[in-house]
């Protein structure tokens, strides 16, 4: 976790800022699913946020919408001082250099043709100062030692030569050799061994820290998104329930979906349950809710303790409770 991004972000000016994010896909004869129905967030620059739901929330929609790939339907994403919702092609791709992306699968993130070498060097090449080659080799080297690969072994194989956790290290390094302000990692070590999985935390976590670099860090294993996040959002069903600082979260938390979540811990390191999936047919989904047709009100109230009729009637608000800490429910 980094000093500098405080509980509540407030003490610096934003690196990242999300204002009312909204994403529906089409999903045939007229229908949609409402994936991410107005999502907010702020993240101060050193600060790691972690975004927290069960599968299908729609948290990967909400990074996506962050790096604009692609855009979404409506709101709005600052990269600090830049707008980058509405901006022309060309100066979208300049900008969205400042802000990368780690992904879940690192295998098939990474161009199975290219060698190591060339597939750290390829995003300078694109967006950066990559065109003086010079100290291309030397760079590269440098920033594969970063990761805690040797270059002498790896800057000449392919992906397929190479384990998931290495990859995913050649991953990071070639996002970190665009010298970005933001990190967005969708799940970055949820398809690794746990023993790698350990290594990668503490690789994006140091890299994080040292550059005082911001980061969005997605997951739905609750254990791992406390422990790197100096604040957590939780999710459900396209909405944001709580925001809060991951310490002493566990006793802070008020909304009962969040109270679900870290009450549910052991079930929860052990895979995401559902929330319905329309994409997904098999599932044991029939009494979810199902985001082509969210629940009115609150969304949570389907299957919440607390529910009343005022929660069916009217969305609850995301409000301040302290400072850092934010909820979405009538009766918390
Ligand atoms: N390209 C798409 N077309 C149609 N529906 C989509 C698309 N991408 C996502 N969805 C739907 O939007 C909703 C949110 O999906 P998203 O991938 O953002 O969830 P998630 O929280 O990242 O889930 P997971 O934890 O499984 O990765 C889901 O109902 C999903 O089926
Ligand atoms: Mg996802």
């Amino acid at each position: 976790m980094t000093t500098a991004g405080t509980t509540t972000g407030e003490s610096l000016p934003p690196a990242l800022t999300a204002e009312n994010l909204v994403v529906e896909y089409p999903a045939g004869r007229g229908r949609k699913v409402h994936a991410v129905s107005g999502v907010g967030l702020e993240v101060a620059a050193g600060e790691t946020l972690g975004i927290l739901g069960e599968s299908g929330c729609g948290k990967s929609t909400v990074g996506r919408s962050l790096i604009q790939l692609p855009p979404p339907d409506s709101g709005t994403v600052r990269l600090g001082e830049v707008t980058l919702t509405g901006l022309a092609p060309a100066e979208l791709r300049r900008a969205r250099a400042r802000m990368q992306i780690i992904m879940q699968d690192p295998v098939s993130a990474l161009n199975p043709r290219r060698k190591v070498k060339d597939l750290v060097w390829e995003g300078l090449s694109i967006w950066g100062s990559g065109d003086d080659p010079r100290d291309k080799d030397t760079r590269i080297d440098a920033a594969l030692r970063d990761v805690g690969l040797d270059p002498a072994t790896v800057r000449d194989r392919r992906p397929h030569e190479l384990s998931g956790g290495q990859c995913q290290r050649v991953c990071v390094a070639r996002a970190l050799l665009l010298d970005p302000e933001v990190l967005i990692c969708d799940e970055p070590v949820s398809s690794l061994d746990v023993s790698v999985q350990a290594q990668i935390l503490n690789l994006l976590e140091t890299a994080t820290r040292r550059r005082g670099l911001s980061m969005v860090f997605i997951a739905h294993d609750v254990s791992v998104v406390k422990n790197i996040s100096d604040r957590v959002m939780v999710m459900y069903l396209g909405k944001t329930c709580e925001v809060l600082p991951s310490d002493g979260m566990q006793d802070e938390a008020v909304h009962p979906y969040t109270r679900l979540l870290l009450a549910s811990l052991p079930e929860a390191q052990r895979g995401p349950v559902a929330v319905a999936d329309p994409a997904v047919s098999d599932g044991p989904a029939a009494d979810l809710p199902s985001p082509l047709d969210p629940p009115s009100g609150c969304r949570f109230r389907t299957r919440c303790p607390l529910a009343t009729g005022l929660c069916s009637e009217a969305e609850p608000p995301l409000r301040d409770i302290r400072p850092g800490h934010r909820v979405a429910c009538h009766h918390v």
